[in-house]
């Protein structure tokens, strides 16, 4: 009989697949910084690079908290929403939308973050795993200001250029 699968597999699961999406995002950023029009932007998406070198660091300290390599699983979410920036980047270069269309994709990013991480507090509670979750807890707080941010961003510039000159 299989040996049933329980919580602590799922947490470790769900690990490895926010530990393969920050590794995508790190290598996203730069390429969404160059893209940016406005310097808040480019500004913005570095910065965030280095919030998530931190992340990918506090990810690998839970993964010694439970004992087990830091490894990654390929998650086809986030490389679908990569994918579609990358699509923005091509089809928007050069037109006063494209800042509107990075901001967009950068929160859906952000909200991808955000599910993971609330679920994986709420787990690492049930689990027991004390030490784990105020890690946890730092990133969540950097992903909602990152897109809260992201917000400001687009209502304050990027979405009134985005709609170009009035016809
Ligand atoms: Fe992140
Ligand atoms: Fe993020």
């Amino acid at each position: 009989m299989a040996t049933e699968k329980t919580l602590n597999d799922l947490f470790l699961d769900t690990l490895k697949d926010i530990y393969y999406a920050e590794k995508q995002i790190l290598k996203a950023l730069p390429k969404m910084a160059r893209a940016a029009q406005s310097e808040e932007g480019k500004a913005g998406f570095l910065q965030h690079r280095d919030e998530t070198q931190a992340q990918v660091e506090r990810l690998e300290q839970v993964f010694e908290m439970i004992g087990k390599p830091a490894r990654g699983k390929t998650c086809e979410a986030i490389q679908g929403i990569i994918a579609e920036a990358e699509e923005i980047m091509d089809e928007f270069k050069g037109t006063v939308a494209l800042d509107a269309g990075l901001i967009s994709s950068a929160q859906s990013v952000e909200h991808y973050e955000i599910a993971r991480y609330g679920t994986l507090i709420a787990w690492a509670k049930q689990l027991g795993l004390k030490d784990a979750v105020p890690l946890l807890q730092a990133t969540l707080a950097e992903e909602e200001a990152t897109d809260k941010k992201l917000t400001r961003l687009a209502e304050s510039s990027a979405n009134v250029k985005g709609k170009g000159k009035a016809a």
